[in-house]
């Protein structure tokens, strides 16, 4: 089944839900860990090229993900789920789409208002130009430290949401006992 019914997930948003869950978690181990190495040396600068594009990568999954999303229908939760646990998975699912904008978008304005000037090569095929940055803000470097500053502290936001999701999948699994993580694994549970 490739579109989602009012009761399971269809093929196309199991794929994209799982793709950018391990690109994402993959990209916030690797960003905390780049951050930890000496600048200007030639390995630090090619695996910031690879953060980048990858981070373009997902930028474009997520974007294809919210399309499909807005044509699609939201399978509905467990009726027997409590009115406070739907709005917080509803809240958490929100948080989570925010999130999975704003780390590639702060990166790529972080990079386009950085006053180092420094290229983004999508994986070392062609240069994906820089976004134009607010001035409104103040100066080039300041502009660079707002983006960077958010794109660090929304990292840190978007591990506890991620943590928070996974306790209430578990909690469907193992407590509620009912289909809510399965039909997340199968278009068929
Ligand atoms: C899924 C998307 C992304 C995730 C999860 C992610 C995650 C991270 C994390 C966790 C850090 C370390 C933050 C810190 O401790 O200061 C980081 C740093 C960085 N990211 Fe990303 N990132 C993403 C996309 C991007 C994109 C698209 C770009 C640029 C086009 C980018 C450019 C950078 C740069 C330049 C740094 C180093 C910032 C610094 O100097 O402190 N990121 N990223
Ligand atoms: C970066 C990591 C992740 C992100 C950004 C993410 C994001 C999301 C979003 C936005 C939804 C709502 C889908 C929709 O109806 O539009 C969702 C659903 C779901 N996610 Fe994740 N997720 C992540 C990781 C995980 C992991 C690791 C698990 C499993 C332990 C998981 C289990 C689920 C389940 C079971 C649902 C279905 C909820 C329902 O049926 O309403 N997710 N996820």
């Amino acid at each position: 089944m490739i579109r989602n019914t009012r009761s399971a997930y269809g093929i196309v948003a199991i794929t994209l839900h799982w793709t950018i869950a391990t690109l994402i978690i993959g990209m916030l181990g690797f960003g905390l860990y780049m951050v930890t190495l000496p600048i200007f040396e030639p390995a630090t600068y090619s695996l910031y090229q690879l953060h980048k594009s990858i981070g373009f990568v997902v930028l474009a999954l997520v974007a294809l993900r919210i399309l499909w999303k807005i044509t699609s229908i939201t399978p509905d939760l467990p009726t027997e789920m409590p009115g406070w646990e739907k709005l917080a998975a509803h809240l958490g699912h929100i948080s989570l789409y925010a999130l999975m904008l704003i780390m590639p978008l702060t990166g790529w304005l972080l990079v386009s208002s950085s006053p180092l000037g420094l290229p983004s090569v999508f994986f070392n095929l062609f240069e994906i130009p820089h976004l134009p940055t607010p001035e409104f803000l103040g100066q080039k470097a300041d502009v660079s430290a707002f983006f960077t500053a958010v794109h660090g502290w929304a990292a840190y936001a978007f591990i506890a949401v991620i943590l928070a999701h996974v306790g209430a999948a578990l909690k469907h699994y193992f407590i509620s006992k009912d289909k809510v993580l399965q039909r997340m694994l199968s278009s068929k549970a």
